[in-house]
């Protein structure tokens, strides 16, 4: 079943005829998926140095530390080299089209320039397939509407929806626009896998317990961010699904008692038991910073325990041995992950796409090669 949070590594035998690169690869959640899933990953690039040991030490793929701006078609196409199908997987950073940065002026960001990064490495390499995640808001932006035509002028066949992610086994509600292209057919997203979701306590619920500040000596992951005195007194008083609301008035902050900030109810909550976690955000270890804290102890959840809910497997490495753990760096590369779910998701519609219709794929892949190119208006 998707979304098992027990550890599920190589489900399928890697098909050797398919490479997959990876852009904006991070620590490789969606690699990790696609790759649970048979698809080959030959590489993945991300600018963030510290991404190498997580991505290469649970996928057997490399790691290419370099900007996506810089990275020339020829040396893409070098890196698929003769496979027959060639995925070329995207998921530039979101934060450009997140809710909260569509109050502020983010245009100039130059943040904004990778999703056509992105098409200009389409349009020098045509890979067969193309495959895309990001928050669903990115939709409303040119950006978008721009990549989408690049695909269509390009011939190819688009596939693009909003997924509940929790209705597919992540313990957590996520919703994310997956787009997925296909140059040889029409291609779908597998449907959702469950009726009802995965919870907070069938992922998390048998860690060890760990008091705020500390860490677990075998899992250095397993370790929960330090509280001050006063957010001690404040976890203590909050209740599963609850908010700051729930407690005496001494302990609510003044920015909370003023009339604004009835805005922000969504901060200082406990994580329900029987209900997928609130979505992660990069901050999700810091009680303060949205409904993080713990079910039942005094603490918001640990780095691992944010690392499970996103899909990834309990011994994800995200460290080399004895490296110190940086909660900011750390949380940044976990909440920022593809969920490993969606990429299995993913991974198991483009084998599906791939797989079912093999035969069909060569034969229209023989009429399609360098077709695309008549018909592109750059
Ligand atoms: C949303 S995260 C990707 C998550 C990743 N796909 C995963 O599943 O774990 C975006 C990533 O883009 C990287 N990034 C930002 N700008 C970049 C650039 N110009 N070139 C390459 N990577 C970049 C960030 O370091 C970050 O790891």
């Amino acid at each position: 079943m998707l979304g098992n949070t027990e550890i599920k590594t190589s489900s399928r035998a890697i098909s050797e005829n398919i490479a997959c690169v990876d852009l904006f690869c991070g620590a490789g959640g969606l690699t990790h998926g696609l790759i649970s899933e048979g698809i080959k990953v030959v590489a993945g690039i991300d600018v963030d140095a510290a991404c190498r040991h997580p991505f290469e030490a649970n996928n057997a793929a490399r790691f290419i530390n370099g900007d996506v701006g810089r990275l020339a078609p020829k040396r893409l196409s070098e890196m698929f080299g003769d496979a027959e199908f060639r995925v070329l997987a995207g998921c530039a950073p979101c934060q450009p089209f997140s809710t909260y940065a569509q109050r502020y002026d983010v245009v100039g960001s130059p943040r904004w320039g990778l999703l056509y990064q992105f098409g200009r490495l389409i349009k020098g390499t045509r890979p067969d397939l193309v495959t895309m995640e990001n928050v669903p808001s990115v939709a409303k932006h040119a950006v978008f509407d721009d990549f989408v035509q690049t695909l269509q002028k390009l011939g190819y066949h688009i596939n693009q929806q909003v997924v509940d992610c929790s209705l597919y086994g992540l313990p957590q509600n996520r919703r994310r626009l997956v787009l997925l292209a296909s140059r040889l057919g029409h291609i779908e997203l597998i449907a959702p896998t469950l009726s009802f979701p995965m919870t907070v306590r069938a992922a998390i619920g048998g860690l060890a317990p760990i008091m705020q500040g500390e860490a677990q000596l075998m899992d250095p992951l397993h370790a929960a961010s330090k509280l001050s005195d006063l957010n001690r007194e404040r976890i203590r008083a909050s209740r599963p699904g609850g908010t700051w609301r729930d407690w005496p008035k001494h302990l609510v902050a003044d920015c909370h008692r003023r009339e604004t900030g009835h805005t922000y109810p969504g901060v200082y909550g406990r994580m329900v038991w029987d209900e997928p976690a609130p979505t992660l955000t990069t901050q999700f270890y810091g009680f303060g910073n949205g409904r993080f804290g713990h079910p039942e102890q005094d603490r918001a959840i640990s780095l691992r325990e944010g690392a499970i809910l996103q899909g990834f497997p309990k011994s994800y490495s995200f460290l080399p041995d004895g490296a110190p753990v940086h909660f900011k760096a750390l949380g940044r590369m976990i909440g920022n992950a593809v969920p490993v779910t969606l990429g299995e998701v993913i991974g198991q519609s483009i084998a599906a796409h791939l797989g079912i219709e093999a035969e069909t794929m060569k034969r229209k892949k023989g009429a399609i090669v360098d077709d695309a190119s008549k018909s592109l208006v750059a």
